[in-house]
């Protein structure tokens, strides 16, 4: 197979930051994505349905002319959230998800949830309302391993959350685990998983062996090659609770090259070519077109997009900048460490 039409994809988690930055990566998103899920954590976050409002105004006067993106906005779940303000929110059409930061799981999260019992009412409203919740799976004990932490949110957060909120719509982001991923296969009620590009393409090999590689450290952090396989497995699988989210997080390489370097892999520009390349090793790529553009918009509600994308296999590897540049610094790209040959065309 050299070539590959899909309906046009959407990424179901993505952060764009604002200002400078967010100028310079919205286009490497709406070159091939209808929709993203844009996360919420600006500094400060984007908590109410007014600063959403205002996030979205910011991102759709900074879109490419004529560009047909659609932002689906979400709210950053604080133990303050008012359970009015969220549904007010969700009834205008302003919002599709709300997300769950565990307090101090990853950047920008300082204001998450340290006591979810404070969080119960607004997630009975949301389950009233049919609003899913985003959540970032990773307990943030300092006692518990970091390769360990999101296996730990399962059994000590997530299953107890959804079972004082039967009926909550549940998409537990960025999985790194097979623990994760038989979780979610395994779940009854509304849950589903995203799976980035990267963790898809490493292991804690790539960050560590031969040299430390920051470019490569976000968070979850990759685990080892056996639960790489399991995301590989399970994103190829062809079951609709596994779809895209690539947790595309730019920062800049002065903010990754530091002694305490930033968590975040930058891959919206040359994800689909890495996606193309990974489900073909697989001999899977008639199941991108559900991970990448049908799984999603059916957990969310949403009808999948009518127009297209082609992927084209060439010859010759396909050429991608190193980094993107903004005007607070270059941002780099995601190296999968071997040259990609499927191109969008
Ligand atoms: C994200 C970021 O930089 O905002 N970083 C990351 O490593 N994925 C936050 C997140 O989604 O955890
Ligand atoms: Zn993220």
């Amino acid at each position: 197979m050299t070539t590959l039409t899909l309906r046009r994809p959407d990424d179901w988690h993505l952060h764009l930051r604002d200002g400078a930055m967010l100028a310079a990566v919205l286009p490497e998103t709406t070159r091939h994505f209808a929709r993203a899920i844009i996360m919420p954590n600006l500094v400060p976050p984007v908590v109410r349905g007014t600063d959403a409002a205002a996030y979205r105004a910011r991102i759709l006067a900074a879109l490419p002319k004529g560009s047909p993106f659609t932002p689906l906005m979400t709210l950053y779940l604080t133990e303050d959230t008012d359970p009015d303000d969220v549904a007010a929110a969700h009834a205008s059409g302003l919002i599709t998800a709300v997300k769950l930061y565990p307090a101090g799981a990853t950047t920008n999260s300082a204001s998450g949830v340290t006591d979810f019992d404070k969080v119960r009412g607004v997630l009975d409203r949301m389950a009233e309302i049919g609003l899913p919740l985003c959540i970032h799976g990773e307990v943030t004990s300092p006692e518990v391993d970091i390769f360990d932490r999101e296996q730990v949110f399962l059994d000590t957060v997530l299953d107890p959350l959804r079972r004082a909120t039967p009926g909550l719509t549940v998409t537990l982001e960025h999985i790194t685990t097979s623990h994760g991923i038989d979780y979610v296969s395994d779940a009854t009620g509304k849950i589903a998983g995203t799976i980035t590009t990267h963790h898809l393409m490493i292991n804690r090999n790539h960050i560590l062996a031969g040299g430390i590689r920051p470019h490569y450290y976000c968070l979850p952090v990759a685990k080892r090659n056996t639960h790489q396989q399991a995301l590989r497995r399970a994103a190829t699988s062809g079951n609709p609770r596994f779809f895209l989210g690539t947790d595309s997080a730019p920062h800049t390489d002065p903010n990754k090259l530091s002694a305490c370097g930033c968590a975040g892999c930058f891959t919206a520009t040359n994800t689909l070519s890495c996606l193309a390349h990974v489900f073909e090793e697989e001999e899977a790529l008639d199941r991108l077109e559900g991970f990448t553009s049908l799984h999603g918009p059916a957990h969310y509600g949403l009808p999948p997009n009518d127009a297209t994308l082609t992927l084209t296999k060439q010859a010759s590897p396909v050429p991608y900048p190193t980094q993107i540049a903004t005007d607070e610094g270059p941002v780099t790209l995601f190296d999968p460490g071997h040259p990609l040959f499927w191109q969008v065309t």
